[in-house]
C-alpha cells in the first residue's frame, strides 16, 4: 500500500503542549503500593520510592501526573494522607483497604524526584467546596494560617505550588460516589473553582466532562456544566478507553478515528457555549484519562475488573493489570498522533495509568520493573515531539472497517523543532498484510540527514498478540527502521505491516 504525506513549514497547528505527555497515578490496585512506592524493595530510596520504577518513569518522559484518582478521589479525605496519623479506611471505589501510608506529601516528593508536574484532583463526590478550598490553602499558601502551618509542621516549609487542579472525577457516572446531575455538578464546580481561586488565583482548573462519549448525556452534560462554570474553569475533561471487540482488529486499529471525533465534538460543544454566552476566552481540553483497556476481557477471581468486586477489601490487590500487545502499541501510537493533531485545543492529556494498572510500566513486589509494549510510542513521542505541531496532509490507501467505514492505512503526526532544526514524524501502519511505502514532501525544508529511524512491529517468531512479560521483558520493542531516504525536500520510507515508527530528520 502507499501513502503520501505533505508538510509545510508554515502550516502550523500550534506549539507542542508538553502537558499532553501526562500520566496518572491513582490509589488503585498496585499503582501506588508496590508500583511507585514500596519501602523495603531492594531499589527503594529512604522514602520508599522504587528507583527502578522511577528510572522507567523518567525514560517514559511523562511531564505531568494526575493524582490521587480517578474513582478513588470521590470518596477520599485528603487529610487522611497527611501528618503522622494515617487511618486505615475502606475505599469504596475499588473495594480495597487503603492504608494511607502514601499521601500528598509523599506524592509531591515523588513527583519532584520523577521530574513531573502535579495535577491534583479534589473530591467533589462525597465532599464539597470547603474541603477543596482547604486543600488549596494547605498545599499552596505560604504560612501563617492553621492549614498552611499544618503543612509546614508536616515537613514541607515551602508551599507545594500545585497549579493544575481537577474538580472531581467522572461526576456523571452512576458508579461514582456522590454522582451528580449536570446542573448539580455545574454549580458545584463553579463554586468550588471560585473558592479555590480565591485562595490561589494562579491555579488552573479542569471541570469534569462526560465519563466517556458513550454516556447517554454526552454533549448535553458538557453544555450544561460549562453553561454554569465557563468563567471559573480553564479546561473540560475527556476520558476514553478502547479495546478490540470480538476479534475485530480492523476497527480496533482505527480507534483514533473515534478519538478524533470525540475531541472535535467536545471542542464544538465548548465553542457553542462560548458563542451563546458571548465569552471571550476558549475552554481547552484535558484528555485526562485515555488508553487501551480490556474491560470485557479480564474478569477472574484473581484479578477482577468489575468495580463491585475489585479488591474485596484487600490492601493493594491486583486490579486490571492488562498485558499489552504489538497491536495495542500501534493503537497507542495513533492516540498520541490524534492528541498531537489536536494540540491547538487539547492542552493536557494523561495516559491511564502509570504503573501496573493499565500501564506502560509493570512492576512486581520485591521483584523487577519492566516496559510494556505501549511504553515505546509514548516514550519516543514524548521525547521527540518538540517545538510546533505541523499540519499533515495525508493521502493514504484505505481499508474497510465495520465501525468507521474506510480508514487510512497510514496515520501520521509531525512536529518541527526550530531550535534543534529537526522534523519528527510519528507514523503508524494499520495494515496487517503488506508493507506501506510512504513518501513525505517537506515543503520549506531541505532535510539531508536522518537522525533517528526506529520501528515497533511484530517480532520474529511472534504475532500481533505478542506482549512483554516478566520473563520476556524485551520481546516487543524498537528496532532500527532501515531504508529511510532523505534527499532535499523528499523522504521515502517503508513501514512493515502492523507497525509504529518514528523518523527524525535534520
Ligand atoms: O483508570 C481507571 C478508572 O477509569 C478511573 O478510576 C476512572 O476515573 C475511570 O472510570
Amino acid at each position: 500500500s502507499r501513502a503520501r504525506v505533505t508538510l509545510d513549514r508554515d502550516f502550523v497547528v500550534g506549539a507542542v503542549p508538553r502537558r499532553i505527555f501526562g500520566s496518572f497515578v491513582e490509589h488503585m490496585g498496585r499503582c501506588v503500593y508496590t508500583g511507585i512506592y514500596e519501602p523495603g524493595h531492594p531499589t527503594a530510596d529512604d522514602q520508599g520510592f522504587r528507583r527502578d520504577v522511577l528510572d522507567l518513569v523518567k525514560e517514559l518522559g511523562a511531564t505531568v501526573v494526575r493524582y490521587p484518582g480517578g474513582n478513588f478521589v470521590s470518596g477520599y479525605a485528603w487529610e487522611d494522607g497527611v501528618g503522622p496519623d494515617r487511618p486505615r479506611r475502606l475505599d469504596g471505589a475499588w473495594h480495597t483497604v487503603e492504608t494511607n501510608a502514601f499521601g500528598l506529601h509523599e506524592f509531591v516528593d515523588w513527583s519532584r524526584v520523577a521530574g513531573v508536574e502535579v495535577m491534583e484532583a479534589v473530591n467533589l463526590g462525597t465532599r464539597g467546596v470547603e474541603e477543596a478550598r482547604a486543600l488549596v490553602e494547605y498545599a499552596n499558601h505560604p504560612g501563617g494560617t492553621e492549614l498552611s502551618d499544618r503543612r509546614r509542621k508536616n515537613g514541607h516549609e515551602d508551599p507545594f505550588d500545585i497549579r493544575l487542579w481537577c474538580l472531581g472525577n467522572e461526576m456523571d457516572g452512576p458508579w461514582q460516589m456522590g454522582a451528580k446531575t449536570a446542573d448539580e455538578y455545574g454549580r458545584l464546580a463553579q463554586e468550588a473553582a471560585k473558592a479555590m481561586r480565591l485562595v490561589d488565583p494562579r491555579i488552573e482548573l479542569v471541570a469534569c466532562g462526560s465519563s466517556n462519549s458513550g454516556m447517554p448525556t454526552f454533549g448535553a452534560w458538557e453544555q450544561t456544566v460549562l453553561g454554569h462554570a465557563y468563567d471559573q474553569v480553564d479546561y473540560v475533561s475527556l476520558h476514553a478507553y478502547y479495546q478490540e471487540h470480538d476479534g475485530d482488529h480492523a476497527s480496533f486499529l482505527a480507534s483514533a478515528v473515534d478519538m478524533d471525533y470525540f475531541i472535535e465534538s467536545v471542542v464544538a460543544t465548548a465553542d457553542a457555549v462560548r458563542a451563546k454566552g458571548k465569552h471571550k476566552k476558549h475552554i481547552d481540553l484535558s484528555f485526562d484519562e485515555w488508553n487501551v483497556w480490556y474491560q470485557s476481557g479480564l474478569d477472574t477471581e484473581d484479578q477482577p475488573h468489575v468495580i463491585e468486586k475489585a479488591g474485596i477489601w484487600k490492601e493493594h490487590p491486583r486490579i486490571i493489570e492488562d498485558e499489552y500487545s504489538v497491536t495495542d502499541a500501534v493503537v497507542v501510537g495513533t492516540f498520541l498522533n490524534s492528541l498531537l493533531r489536536h494540540g491547538d485545543r487539547v492542552k493536557i492529556a494523561n495516559q491511564a495509568q502509570l504503573v501496573n494498572v493499565i500501564a506502560p510500566i509493570r512492576s512486581e513486589e520485591g521483584g523487577p520493573a519492566w516496559r510494556q509494549s505501549i511504553f515505546w510510542p509514548f516514550a519516543r513521542t514524548a521525547a521527540l515531539a518538540r517545538g510546533v505541531i505541523l499540519r499533515t496532509a495525508v493521502t493514504s490507501d484505505r481499508y474497510d472497517t465495520a465501525r468507521f467505514d474506510a480508514v487510512d492505512l497510514v496515520d501520521v503526526s509531525a512536529t518541527w523543532d526550530e531550535e534543534r532544526g529537526r522534523v519528527a514524524l510519528f507514523l503508524a501502519h494499520r495494515g496487517l498484510d503488506e508493507d506501506a511505502e510512504v513518501t513525505v514532501d517537506l515543503r520549506g525544508w531541505t532535510a539531508g540527514r536522518v537522525t533517528r529511524a526506529e520501528v515497533l512491529t511484530v517480532p520474529e517468531g511472534g504475532d500481533r498478540h505478542t506482549t512483554n512479560a516478566q520473563d520476556a521483558q524485551d520481546r516487543v520493542g524498537l528496532r532500527p527502521l532501515d531504508g529511510v531516504r532523505a534527499e532535499g525536500g523528499a523522504v521515502t520510507l517503508g513501514l512493515p505491516p502492523l507497525s509504529w515508527a518514528v523518523v527524525e530528520l535534520e
